[in-house]
């Protein structure tokens, strides 16, 4: 979505729509607006509309302003509010406006939110626009291309540095989602780093591919126990953003990328089997992240790790009871196939740990049992750093994400305990089914390094339509890890 600036007011904007948010009853305009105001007003005024998150509605201006439509998009009440209801107001708003046919919109150029910055405001609003422009194509026949939707802030802009960021992280989360929701037979480990390494080539990102050869002679034994059931190929993705500061160690973010999980052997039932094709998504996550760092030129040197592999019960799949060894050395009693991302995590972490980076930050859609305890409502997040660990929830806040944090007591390294290898893939208990993956993982961090596991699985894809997005992949987590890079820069991390 193209986002541009203009000085001229807002009444003055002729578009095919103005956004106004609002919280409860109070419209999100800077001071001088008067005119406007009153119109959203009087609209809004025994229209059952009441601001509350998630709520849109859309009336015609009339003639009494520029733009032909108004639209109007809830953030609730101060109490429960939190960045991620901006940035879904203004893609609700986008949203609905397209649905409607519109394609041109124009909003404040600021807005007076408790606790939101200018600059955050122009990001979260300009990045949902672009979101909220979102439709997964691909496969619709019959889908005619709708005209390329464009946004404006009107208004003063002393810097356009944040807009200028919005509209690029737009651009890296679209692309992206036209990736992370293709099906298992089209989003394949190969097609996806095909997909990597072009996506390298225009952002200036080096991309470097280990097929199971490669993976082989490295005693990579996890993924390709993941893969080895699949027709299709392993492969492990390495991009790289050099930055400007030779000095600093690199940051590196692993994603699981299980294109699809059956199950393996352990096979999952039936039942809602096919979202499993989101189980690539910590990769989807990482890969935008990547986009947005190469596209803002951080200073900091990020290497992203995708570990993707197919997971099928194929005659040469892992069996329960096999025992693999991961690239770090450690052996591992396979007791259930299902139990996969982390046996792709143990290998790519152990990859990054090499790079000798500042820090590691693991992204999974790796337990059901986030999703029991937190629901889509936040990702869990757990590591080895408690300073790491509450940068990430900051920058998710900023950001518009929740990071929750769960704890990794010494118990859950325990109950991974096993008779005949190193370590078993699952726990004797059966419980703490997030924190026991995450204590699992941290079998494979070298002390020293600072380690944060994000488990995306309640949060990665919306299983319907939204009203701030299409059905499908959320990119969820993307948004933090650009963030908690772009404050790296100011804040060199230890
Ligand atoms: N990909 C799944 C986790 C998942 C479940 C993601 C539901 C999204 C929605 C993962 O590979 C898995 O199957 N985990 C098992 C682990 C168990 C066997 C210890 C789980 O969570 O049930
Ligand atoms: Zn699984
Ligand atoms: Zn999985």
């Amino acid at each position: 979505m193209k986002i541009t600036v203009s000085s001229a007011p807002l009444t003055e904007q002729k578009k095919d729509a103005i956004i106004v948010f609002f919280q409860g009853l109070e419209a999100l305009l800077p001071n001088g607006n008067t005119t406007l105001k009153k119109l959203a007003d009087e609209l809004v005024k025994n229209s059952g509309f009441k601001g509350q998150a998630g709520q849109v509605a859309l009336f015609p201006t009339t003639g009494k302003i520029a733009a032909r439509q108004l639209i109007v998009a809830g953030i609730g009440d101060s109490k429960n509010f939190h960045n991620g209801l901006l940035e879904r107001a203004s893609a609700t708003a986008v949203r609905t406006g397209r649905a409607a046919g519109l394609k041109s919109f124009t909003l404040a150029s600021k807005a007076k939110i408790g606790g939101v910055s200018e600059a955050d405001y122009q990001l979260l609003a300009g990045r949902g626009a672009c979101w909220g422009s979102y439709e997964f194509s691909v496969y619709k026949t019959e889908a005619k291309k709708k005209a390329a939707a464009s946004l404006t802030f009107a208004g003063e802009i002393k810097n356009r540095a944040a807009i200028k960021t919005a509209e690029a992280q737009g651009a890296a989360l679209l692309s992206t989602a036209d990736v992370a929701n293709l099906p298992g037979n089209a989003a394949t480990p190969e097609a996806i780093a095909e997909w990597a390494k072009t996506m390298a080539a225009e952002t200036g990102l080096s991309c470097q591919i280990l097929g199971e050869k490669e993976l082989a002679k490295k005693g990579c034994g996890g993924i390709l126990a993941v893969g080895q059931g699949s027709a299709r190929e392993s492969k492990m993705i390495i991009l790289k953003h050099a930055g400007t500061n030779k000095q600093a160690k690199p940051i590196v973010l692993v994603g699981k990328t299980v294109t699809f999980d059956s199950g393996g052997i352990s096979l999952k039932p039936g039942k809602g089997m096919g979202w499993m094709r989101y189980d690539k998504c910590g990769g989807m996550a990482v890969l935008t992240a990547m986009q947005m760092i190469a596209r803002m030129n951080a200073d900091t040197p990020v290497i992203g790790i995708l570990g993707a592999a197919e997971n099928m019960p194929g005659s040469n799949a892992i069996r329960p009871g096999d025992i693999i060894k991961a690239y770090n050395g450690k052996t591992i009693e396979v007791l259930n196939t299902d139990a996969e991302g982390r046996l792709v995590l143990a290998d790519a972490i152990g990859l990054g740990a090499d790079m000798k980076p500042a820090a590691i930050i693991d992204v999974a859609t790796l337990t059901g049992a986030v999703i029991m305890a937190l629901g889509s409502a936040a990702a869990a997040v757990l590591g080895n750093d408690e300073t790491l660990i509450k940068q990430l929830i900051q920058s998710g806040a900023t950001a518009g994400e929740r990071l929750w944090q769960l704890p990794l007591y010494k118990e859950y390294t325990d109950d991974l305990k096993s008779d005949f290898a190193d370590i078993s893939n699952i726990t004797k208990s059966n419980g703490a089914g997030t924190a026991t993956a995450a204590a699992f993982l941290q079998e494979f961090v070298p002390e020293g390094i600072p380690w944060a596991h994000i488990d995306i699985a309640g949060t990665a894809w919306n299983e319907s339509s939204a009203p701030h997005q299409a059905p499908g992949a959320t990119l969820f987590t993307a948004r933090t890890l650009a963030q908690w890079v772009r404050l790296q820069e100011q804040d060199s991390f230890s």
